[in-house]
């Protein structure tokens, strides 16, 4: 049976460690990337860790001629995972135009091909940030959807509702929603995981950083929330344990196992920590001392989320099973091992 899978944003912090999990379920990967915030050299380390080297595209999906022409090379797919997107709030907020065009437009290009192409099963990678500031905790998937604080959430929101009403007009094409918590963490093997470009936006790759010395200090961002230490609590999850839905939501679907042809699960631990948690914990896991200082609120934060992951358990067949201290064990390992092929000062990746 035919298994290719087109991965876009397969470059990618997530999209790599999917194609990972892809390749080691007997699927065929094929990327889609334009490199504009992933290196290629991740495609040789994600073949020293399965022993194959993904088909890769290097297209810009937001081009309508250039992403037609890469879905028809691959017409014979049997579905799409898109990570392919910007994704830095705050960069979002200074550049929204640059957010809805890139990721909408890649969005719609997709679904085109899917549509032109008859490629029948589509996963989105959304997250929890389209919940908004939550009125019931845990978050369920029932949690009312609300608008975004910033321009990046909210081109998951609307690619969403795109993506609700093309399936509905659409009985033959299958789609699932993908919300993630916080993931953080990298594969074990210390080949893959987040490139940030530039400062990193991010709590655990802006931690590793400072403890690698290219950093100088953590600001937490406020300490007066309603929490047991002021800081703010989020639902941490592994990137592989992330990974991992992904071949379980793409399984649910080529089982034709599917209750709707628009389904969402939330992807959590269902575990809140707080950003003194974190601290705490990657200094017992990386025995060091972080240097970090309170600051003022960030704007758009909120106080806390953290999921409700039943129905993900029942209808994915898929529970995190990784804890923290193995996320930021893993996260410190993989910092310290691009410290050889990332700028000393910038921490971006020379290669
Ligand atoms: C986590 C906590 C900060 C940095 C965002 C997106 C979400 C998802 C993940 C994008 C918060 C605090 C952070 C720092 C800090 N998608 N923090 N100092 O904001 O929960 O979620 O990233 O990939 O859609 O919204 O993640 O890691 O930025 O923050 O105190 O230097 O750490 O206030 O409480 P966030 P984060």
């Amino acid at each position: 049976m035919n298994k290719k899978v087109i991965v876009t944003g397969g470059c990618g912090y997530i999209g790599s460690h999917t194609v990972v999990e892809l390749i080691e379920n007997g699927f065929e990967t094929v990327v889609f990337d334009n490199l504009s915030n992933s290196k290629e050299f991740i495609l040789d380390r994600i073949q020293q860790i399965t022993g194959v080297k993904p088909q890769f595209e290097k297209v810009d999906l937001a081009n309508a001629e250039a992403s037609d022409k890469a879905y028809q090379k691959h017409a014979d797919a049997i579905a799409i995972i898109n990570f392919a997107a910007y994704k830095a709030v705050g960069e979002s907020v200074q550049k929204p135009m640059m957010y809805y065009k890139n990721n909408l437009y890649a969005l719609i290009n997709s679904i085109e091909a899917q549509q032109k192409y008859g490629i029948y099963h589509f996963i989105f990678s959304s997250s929890a940030t389209v919940y908004g500031e939550p009125d019931i905790l845990p978050i369920t998937e029932m949690n009312q959807i609300k608008r975004p604080f910033s321009p990046y959430g909210n081109t998951k929101k609307i690619a969403e509702e795109i993506l609700e009403d093309f399936s509905k007009s659409n009985e033959a094409f299958k789609v699932v929603s993908l919300r993630y918590f916080n993931p953080i963490g990298a594969h074990n093997s210390g080949l893959i995981g987040e490139l940030p470009n530039g400062i990193p936006n991010n709590l655990l790759p802006y931690i590793t950083q400072c403890a690698a010395g290219v950093l100088k200090e953590l600001q937490v961002f406020g300490d007066d929330y309603n929490t047991k230490d002021g800081t703010a609590i989020r639902d941490y999850i592994h990137v592989v344990d992330l990974a991992k839905a992904h071949v379980q939501s793409l399984e649910r679907l080529l089982a034709n196992k599917e209750e709707a042809n628009f389904e969402v699960f939330n992807l959590g631990t269902g575990n809140g920590f707080t950003v003194l948690d974190i601290i705490k914990t990657f200094e017992k896991v990386a025995k060091v001392n972080l240097n970090y200082k309170i600051v003022d609120r960030r704007a758009g934060d909120v106080e806390a989320l953290y999921a409700e992951t039943q129905q993900a358990a029942e209808k994915l067949a898929w529970s995190a099973t990784l804890n923290l201290e193995d996320m930021i064990r893993s996260s410190w390992n993989w910092e310290q091992s691009i410290r050889d092929i990332t700028d000393k000062t910038s921490g971006e990746a020379k290669r």
